[in-house]
């Protein structure tokens, strides 16, 4: 590694990754691929093979970061837990998100929210999808899955949000931790409501599996993988549905393609989330000294595990940066992998792949760009924020 390469990583800006990290992860990548960021305050891991092998040993790559403000603002989590501990609670949300229950359950309910959602707006010609079509659609099938139903579609993103602030709270904002605070006190105040119904009366939710489940949750964990799910399981879908109609709408020979055939959904929905991963990075934390990438990192280096460039990594996906449906069939990493490997990969599949983007371009077949930009935002989790889209009514 030469010396002018080494300090690619002191120089990286939050600020820079958020408005576009890609091509910053192509330098890393390139020269450094395991790279000290201070502003991130840990090593970047950008290349897949490195991803891969770091994910296949999770005793050496532990969840349980210390310090983890993803802790203090929902509690200590599945997601920041290794060993048995993680795969007892792991085990205890599954029957809700099995494919068997998605097919027969959720599959339904999830078709209803999308119909009424469509509804709703194709009278007017235009909408920003955004607002109108992808966070209440990622928020309504959520509510239902989770079991919170007195909580509106709003309550629920706005405490995805606030939540998710916290976990990014490094300086130390008094007014998002209030936020993420009140925001975590709602989810809770949501679960005590519902909580006597799901135990008198077993159901697909996720509250019901967690209240049932062979070695039954404590209403402290429940608490803590709700506000985990509420975080995780709303803005990616959300992502996921716009960021597939910005690549659709982008390249209309694809799109072409894939109205013509509905098999194609399934590629559709996975390129998607391999060319802009939702959840961009996440945390790891070293249990020993260990070797990657070259690099020597000490016990308790923190890491962040950077899918989003993992998945744009060229010597895995050819001409990473296109979005292209038919492309050769790699795996890409949008979902981790290893024990914490996404408990909603099928679920998201299906609401998203099967769901959300095949009725809005069947319902809606001219779907266009409005003449306002499409823009993008985050690098930790990356999605479009504005999607103006018209058609004739
Ligand atoms: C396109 C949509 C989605 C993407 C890209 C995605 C991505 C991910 C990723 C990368 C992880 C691993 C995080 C880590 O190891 O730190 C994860 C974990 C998780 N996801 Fe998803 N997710 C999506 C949708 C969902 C949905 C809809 C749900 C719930 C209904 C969900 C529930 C979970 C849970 C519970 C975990 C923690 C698993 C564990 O720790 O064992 N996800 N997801």
């Amino acid at each position: 590694m030469s010396v002018q390469s080494a300090s690619i990583g002191q120089s990286v800006k939050l600020a820079d990754l958020a408005l576009d990290p890609y091509p910053t992860y192509k330098k890393l990548r390139a020269h450094e691929p395991v790279a000290f960021v201070p502003a991130a305050n840990r090593y970047l891991v950008t290349r897949y093979n490195d991803i891969v092998t770091l994910e296949r040993d999770p005793e050496t790559f532990s969840a349980d970061e210390s310090g983890s403000l993803m802790k203090r603002v929902m509690g200590h989590n599945l997601l920041r837990k290794d060993g048995a501990a993680h795969k007892r609670e792991r085990t205890a949300i599954e029957p809700s998100l099995r494919p068997g229950v998605i097919r027969q359950h959720w599959v339904p309910v999830f078709q209803s929210i999308v119909d009424q959602l469509i509804d709703d707006f194709i009278a007017d010609g235009e909408t920003d999808l955004f607002g109108s079509f992808a966070g209440p659609c990622a928020a309504l099938s959520l509510r239902a899955m989770l079991g919170l139903d007195t909580a509106t579609h709003q309550d629920l993103q706005t405490w995805s949000q606030a939540m998710m602030d916290g976990t990014g709270n490094y300086a130390d904002d008094p007014a998002i931790w209030a936020r993420s605070d009140a925001a975590a006190a709602g989810v809770d105040a949501a679960i005590d409501e519902m909580i006597p119904y799901h135990r008198k009366n077993p159901n697909p939710s996720l509250i019901s599996s967690m209240l049932h489940a062979e070695d039954p949750l404590t209403r402290e964990e429940i608490g803590a993988n709700v506000k985990v799910i509420i975080g995780g399981g709303l803005n990616e879908p959300r992502d996921a549905i716009l960021t597939a109609v910005v690549g659709l709408l982008a390249n209309p020979d694809q799109k072409q393609q894939v109205v013509a055939d509905n098999k194609l959904w399934r590629p559709v929905f996975e390129e998607t989330v391999r060319w802009v991963a939702p959840i961009g990075m996440y945390p790891r934390q070293t249990t020993r000294a260990v070797e990657l990438g070259g690099v020597m990192l000490p016990e308790g280096a923190k890491l962040g595990v950077v899918l989003g460039s993992g998945n744009r990594d060229e010597s895995v996906f050819d001409n990473p940066d296109r979005f292209d449906i038919n492309r050769a069939k790699k795996p890409h990493i949008a979902f981790g992998g290893g024990p914490h490997f996404c408990a909603g990969a099928w679920v998201a599949r299906a609401q998203v792949g099967e769901i959300a983007l095949p009725t809005l371009f069947h319902r809606i077949p001219d779907l266009a760009f409005a003449e306002k930009p499409v823009t993008w935002a985050g690098w930790v989790f990356r999605g479009p924020t504005s999607v103006p889209v018209k058609w004739n009514a």
